[in-house]
């Protein structure tokens, strides 16, 4: 059962820690006095990441933390990891997130997201560690009836295996917690994360063409692509592109940090939105980011990409009222910590 625990006294294991979102949720767990372990395959990442994250935290906090390469669907090296260090709890964000492969790759992204969830939480099971943060997505409300979304909102078909694999563990993860009371579970569903760490050492670095509208957009402000495909402009929304909940990508590292110091002791499955509560469109976006590098940022305008949606937006009233969590940064913000991030790093972690 999930024991009441000051975070100097926590070791929580962070499946994905070097990922985008994952990497800078260590450096806030770290800051916050975790000791961390990282475990990650580094098949959408670099082990750079935390040698960044090292540096941002300095020397002492960086003491605690471990990395270890090993795929989350290897039970035997999951095995390894909790007979070695004392795992109170899981900060799960393993998984492969990109949308269009996953409907090349159907196999690929069920067996990698499910195969990792289960032999994670059976290993948990076995060594009686039943505490665990999910990693899931806004795509779980597919197109909205209403705006904004809430927790209660209903969760609608998936347009791709990877919305289906996210739909599917918080499935699993509920009936977990349903049949067994000593689990706590929370889901926390993230809308569209972006910008990058203030200290533009860490920041996303996504692989060949982005498929994200923030990481494309930085790419032509710095040189490498000429223009942005704009995806419709003649969406019911005020000025036709489409609408999305855009927040920063520490806002939402630091969600974790809330939840985990929220759960501390606690059991049951909870559901979170992580949001900023805001909409901003398309031009919006791509009109903040030239103020944020100093020069427009050039953009066409292209058909529809199918499976979008119109808009969708956050009410994060639950998460602010139970953890006393709420976003601080704005778009201005993000455009600028995105923009310091690439212009500093214009090849990623690869430079
Ligand atoms: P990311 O690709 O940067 O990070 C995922 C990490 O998991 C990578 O470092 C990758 O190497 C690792 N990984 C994947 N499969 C693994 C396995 N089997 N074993 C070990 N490591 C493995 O992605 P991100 O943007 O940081 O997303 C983190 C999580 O949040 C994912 O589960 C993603 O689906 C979810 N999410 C992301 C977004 C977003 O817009 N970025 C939105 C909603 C939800
Ligand atoms: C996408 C995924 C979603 C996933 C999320 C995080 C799709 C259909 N949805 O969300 O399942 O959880 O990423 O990984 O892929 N846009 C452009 N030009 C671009 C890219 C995007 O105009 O080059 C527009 C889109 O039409 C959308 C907005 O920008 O209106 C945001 O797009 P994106 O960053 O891909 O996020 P989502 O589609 O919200």
């Amino acid at each position: 059962m999930s024991q009441e625990k000051a975070p100097q006294d926590t070791c929580v294991l962070v499946t994905g820690g070097a990922g985008f979102i994952g990497s800078h949720t260590v450096v806030e767990l770290l800051e916050g006095g975790y000791e961390v372990v990282v475990v990650d395959n580094l098949c959408n990442s670099s082990e750079k990441a935390l040698d960044r994250v090292d540096q941002i935290v300095g020397e002492e906090a960086s003491q605690r933390l471990t990395f270890i390469r090993a795929d989350v669907c290897d039970k035997d090296a999951l095995d390894a990891i909790f007979e070695e260090f004392p795992i109170d709890r899981v900060i799960h964000f393993a998984g492969l997130k990109a949308v269009g492969e996953s409907v090349s790759k159907p196999l690929e992204y069920y067996s990698n997201n499910l195969g990792s969830t289960f032999a994670l939480l059976e290993t948990m099971r076995a060594h009686g560690c039943k505490s665990i943060i999910f990693s899931s997505s806004a795509t779980v409300y597919g197109d909205p009836d209403e705006l904004p979304l809430t927790e209660a909102s209903p969760k609608k078909n998936a347009t791709n295996p990877y919305g289906w694999t996210k739909w599917m563990i918080e499935q699993i993860l509920m009936d977990v917690a349903k049949a067994d009371p000593e689990w706590d579970v929370v889901l926390l569903r993230y809308f569209n994360p972006i910008g990058a760490h203030e200290s533009g050492l860490i920041g996303e670095d996504p692989k060949g063409i982005p498929n994200n509208l923030l990481p494309y957009v930085a790419q032509v402000a710095v040189g490498k692509r000429e223009a942005v495909h704009v995806f419709g402009d003649d969406y019911d929304t005020p000025d036709g592109t489409g609408v999305r909940d855009y927040i920063h990508v520490v806002d939402l590292a630091r969600g974790h940090v809330a939840a985990l110091a929220w759960m501390n002791g606690r059991t049951g499955c909870e559901v979170f939105n992580l949001g900023t509560g805001n909409g901003t469109s398309v031009l919006q976006i791509i009109k903040a980011f030239g103020e944020a590098c100093g020069h427009e940022v050039p953009y066409v305008i292209d058909p529809r990409r199918p499976g979008d949606v119109t808009a969708n937006y956050a009410d994060c009233t639950k998460a602010r009222e139970l953890m006393g969590w709420e976003a601080q940064f704005d778009i201005a913000d993000m455009c600028r910590d995105s923009w310091n991030w690439q212009s500093h790093n214009p090849d990623g972690y690869g430079a």
